[in-house]
């Protein structure tokens, strides 16, 4: 086992160094759950923009999720786990009210020792804020050279018949934060931040109160605030048409395009330029977001994993982070050598060849459950 180096060093280049994704492997169509709902699909798959959700099977959850996904980004960095120096788990389906996720996490992928490893709660934000931790600690020099494993896992669930239904979805992101083999992450972000009640959990009950229409205005108002930080004085368009891809935190399709729109009002242009660049910067890397619904967490996460896949080194793109309450942040990354190789791929491409989808009658045996 290597030990970390006595004395700080300069700020090690640091960013992705491996990812791994994992996805349960139950499914569930949309025009099932109309079918079940009595609404007509189109409101599901046009209106909200979605295509599947990723369901659990009643004897697989969060920890599961978390524990395959960390597995994978393990074996694909390929370093020694004793250079892992921070564990942190971003959720909001807590299995426990005091023994963090990340703790099954160390159980599952064999750490333990001399690692900070601990659990981080922010909604949809909570994978985000680990990933910043781990980042500033390798930037501050505490780490000593050792690298952090990340990972941002949910299973979103509603009500039966709340609104929120047709976007539940599940899945895990784990990231091994080193040297920027797949992407760097750049030290400079722009949050914000501000308190509100538009999706949250009581404790003890098992599914979110949400107010749609106000969670819409957050994120939106969100956005607005950060990417006009991110953009400073600089023309809007010009600094946009720089990047090769914007990801966005992903409840539902169209709430990014309800963004984009947005921020093109912000910006003073036409709506056709709005959906030219949702068309040709944002909407491609949702393709396996809407597979798998929200996954809460791991949702930005797979749209920067699947935006990464296959991009050129040294293309630049950001990450919008959104979590309800609400605090969210926008994040800068340069593809890193291996971004073009994609080898995460399979990680997504395997899960959802292998899944079943099931049908209406057998999602309501599962809820019933
Ligand atoms: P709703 O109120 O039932 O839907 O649920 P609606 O009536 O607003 O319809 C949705 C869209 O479908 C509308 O389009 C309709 O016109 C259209 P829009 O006008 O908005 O563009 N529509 C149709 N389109 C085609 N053919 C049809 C048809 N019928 C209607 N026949 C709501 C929508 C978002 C409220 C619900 O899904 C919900 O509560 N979702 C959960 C909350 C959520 O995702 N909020 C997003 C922002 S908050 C966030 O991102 C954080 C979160 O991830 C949690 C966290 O941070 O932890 C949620």
């Amino acid at each position: 086992m290597s030990r970390p180096a006595d004395r700080p060093s300069e700020p090690p280049a640091t960013g992705i160094a491996a990812l791994g994704l994992k996805l349960p492997r139950l499914g569930l169509a949309m025009d099932q759950l109309a079918q079940l709902r009595g609404e007509d699909v189109a409101k599901y798959t046009i209106g909200l923009g979605c295509s599947e959700m990723a369901l659990c099977p009643r004897d697989y959850g969060v920890a599961d999720l978390a524990v395959a996904a960390a597995e994978r980004a393990l074996e694909r960095w390929g370093g020694d786990r004793g250079r892992i120096g921070l564990l942190a788990v971003g959720t909001e389906t807590a299995v426990d009210m005091s023994r963090p996720l990340s703790a099954w996490v160390a159980d599952g992928v064999g750490l333990s020792g001399a690692v900070r490893s601990y659990e981080v709660k922010h909604a949809c934000y909570g994978g985000t804020l680990a990933l910043r931790q781990a980042t500033e600690w390798r930037l501050s020099g505490a780490a000593r050279g050792q690298a952090a494993l990340v990972v941002a896992a949910d299973v979103a669930l509603y009500a039966p018949e709340d609104p929120g239904e047709p976007t539940q979805g599940a899945g895990a992101v784990a990231l091994v934060v080193d040297e920027p083999r797949v992407a760097a992450l750049e030290a400079v972000s722009y949050p914000w931040s501000e308190p509100a009640f538009d999706f949250w959990r009581p404790v003890g009950e098992s599914f979110p109160r949400v107010d749609g229409p106000l969670s819409l205005d957050c994120y939106r108002r969100a956005a607005e605030h950060c990417f006009q930080a991110w953009v400073g004085k600089e023309d809007p368009a010009q600094a946009l048409e720089a990047l090769e891809a914007l990801c966005f935190h992903v409840p539902f399709p169209k709430m990014v395009r309800k963004a984009v729109d947005h921020l093109g009002e912000v910006f003073g242009w036409s709506q056709e330029q709005a959906r030219d660049l949702y068309a040709r910067k944002i909407e491609p890397s949702m393709e396996w977001n809407r597979r798998c619904g929200n996954s809460y967490t791991a949702s930005l996460w797979t749209s920067v994993a699947r935006a990464l896949n296959g991009m050129e080194e040294g293309k630049r793109l950001t990450a919008f982070s959104y979590g309800s309450g609400f605090g969210a942040e926008l994040l800068t990354l340069v593809a890193g050598p291996e971004a073009a190789g994609g080898a995460w791929a399979e990680d997504v491409e395997g899960d959802l060849a292998e899944r079943s989808l099931i049908d209406a009658g057998a999602y309501q045996e599962l809820r019933a459950g």
